[in-house]
């Protein structure tokens, strides 16, 4: 079974599962056919988390998160007043980390993998050269975000074609990228030391970037041990630091244990109000203590400890905390919500959860010329002005400030929930801060309301992410009396639209899972996503 956002990688994974490939093999062919068909955050020079379950119980993690380049430096980003100049940090040359996917995947085929890597690559190649059906969503994705991709002049003319909009049903073919994957699937090194690391550089070059040569050569992806949390007797793996996500929705769980959340029944105001409570504090900490935690100490087990939970959660009374009474030395900056997340589970029982991004949709908006991919934006993500008050006069997370090497602070959250050894759920999403939120309410419905994966994933989501202090929340999420009721607690809402999204939904959580009972192997894709798909055999 394999979900995605876009049903043709959907099926380019399960080709390589009928043909008898394991999930990793087929985590590797929808990664590389997503970054043709799905250009806004499928990639391949961006980075992402691949989390692994084996049949026989070992779980591991490959940390693929892009790192800063080594002429990186804390205060890349502000004026000479200290402020940010945010435009520097999110768009153009000086927005991109060294990009990771490529040497991400092949660490993971090479460990876990059993097919070839070239011929895992071939049909993301043909979708390349001969082309993909543009869907409607596609069609009107690429023109929102035309004002971003004019700004270069590759993106300008690959996606945009030269302003003659693509529109639903014409064909797109990427020439370049055909190239790119081909030049790949003879030696992937290639993108770090070849042909394509030199158009990459020769791209730093045009527009000043600082990404290096040899930034390129050193970047390593990480193996490394996933968190372990319980669940109502569920065992819970998920991703540690660089991410946020492992450790926010295990601290979210612990917390939520303690209440019988099942009684409280899925859309009441009360169960509502936990929610936004735990959600609070859990991001307060997120800012306070997340970071690179190779370059900085993060008390991972303390955070992820019942007992911690159990102090935490010591002060949720009926009524809303202030999210400024929770903290009052660190602020959570704005992110994107533009990433993607795929799972699959194999006929062996191994399972994958693949969260990658861009960053941004679209990344950095810059497209290396010759090479036909899109670089990301992902030094956004780190802190860019550590040590500085903001406009809430609070100062931001110095563990998540840019230092050459450090991985910025994710929230990607690929999860996996197991119980009596079978992977019952595997999911994640994107959505920046609102992943961790969307998978924890995932869990929440399938755990505690009963729910099945298609019920766990349509349900509507809301989201808190301590500052600024509002919850969002989905059309039609919250009845209006929910609203009334929550809101004479002391709860403040906002839409749900963010900024630099196209849709006022709330993540896109891909899922499979194992049937308790009998076996089956179960997929939702999310239908806030109109391309994705679920498809087993
Ligand atoms: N760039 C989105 C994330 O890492 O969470």
């Amino acid at each position: 079974m394999v979900t995605s956002a876009h049903a043709l990688a959907t099926d380019v994974g399960l080709e390589v599962l009928k043909n008898g490939g394991n999930a990793i093999d087929a985590a590797v062919a929808v990664a590389v056919a997503l970054a043709v068909v799905y250009p806004a955050a499928g990639n391949l020079a961006g980075g992402g988390f691949m989390l692994i379950r084996l049949a026989d119980g070992t779980a591991t993690v490959i940390d693929y998160r892009e790192t800063a380049p080594a002429a990186a430096t804390a205060k890349m980003y502000l004026d000479e007043h200290g402020q940010i100049i945010r435009d520097k940090s999110i768009k153009g040359h000086l927005s991109v980390a060294v990009p990771a996917t490529i040497a991400g995947l092949t660490y993971a085929l090479e460990k876990y993998g059993t097919k070839r890597w070239a011929d895992l690559l071939a049909p993301a190649v043909s979708l390349a050269e001969q082309g993909f059906f543009v869907t409607y969503e596609l069609a009107e994705e690429l023109k929102h975000y035309s004002p971003l991709l004019s700004q270069f002049d590759e993106s300008k003319r690959v996606l945009l074609r030269n302003g003659n909009f693509y529109r639903e049903g014409e064909l797109l073919k990427q020439p370049e990228l055909a190239a790119t994957l081909r030049r790949l699937q003879r030696n992937p090194r290639d993108f770090y030391e070849g042909e394509t690391a030199k158009l990459i550089i020769e791209e730093m070059r045009r527009g000043k970037g600082i990404i290096s040569a040899e930034d390129l050569k050193n970047y390593r992806p990480k193996e490394r041990k996933p968190l372990i949390g319980t669940y109502r007797g569920y065992e819970i793996i998920t991703v540690p630091p660089p991410s946020s996500g492992g450790i926010l929705l295990l601290e979210m769980l612990n917390m939520l244990e303690r209440y019988d959340i099942s009684s409280l029944g899925h859309n009441s105001s009360r169960k509502y109000h936990l929610l936004i409570e735990v959600m609070k504090r859990a991001f307060a900490d997120r800012a306070m203590h997340l970071g690179d935690a190779d370059f900085a100490p993060v008390p991972v087990e303390k955070l992820i400890s019942k007992n911690y939970a159990l102090e935490l959660s010591k002060n949720i009374t009926d009524s809303a905390t202030p999210s400024l009474q929770l903290q009052t030395v660190s602020f959570i900056q704005s992110e994107s919500e533009d990433t993607t997340h795929f799972s699959i589970i194999d006929r062996f029982g191994n399972a994958v959860a693949n969260t990658y991004t861009l960053n941004f949709a679209y990344g950095s908006g810059v497209m290396v010329k010759g090479a036909g991919f899109l670089l990301n934006n992902e030094m956004d993500d780190f802190a860019a002005s550590p040590g500085h008050p903001n406009e809430f006069k609070l100062v931001q997370g110095e563990k998540n400030a840019i230092a050459a090497g450090k991985r910025p602070l994710s929230s990607m959250t690929p999860t996996i929930l197991v119980k009596n050894g079978k992977p019952l759920l595997v999911l994640g999403s994107p959505g920046g801060p609102t992943i961790i939120n969307s998978v924890l309410q995932v869990i929440i419905n399938y755990v505690d309301h009963r729910m099945n994966i298609r019920q766990a994933v349509d349900a509507p989501r809301i989201h808190h992410q301590w500052l600024p202090d509002v919850v969002r929340y989905e059309p039609h999420a919250l009845s209006e009396d929910v609203l009334e009721a929550l809101a004479r607690r002391g709860h403040v809402f906002a839409t749900a639209n963010s900024p630099s999204s196209r849709s006022s939904y709330i993540g896109d959580v891909e899922a499979v899972g194992i049937d308790e009972s009998s076996g089956y192997r179960l997929g939702a894709n999310d239908l806030r996503k109109p391309d994705s798909k679920a498809a087993g055999y």
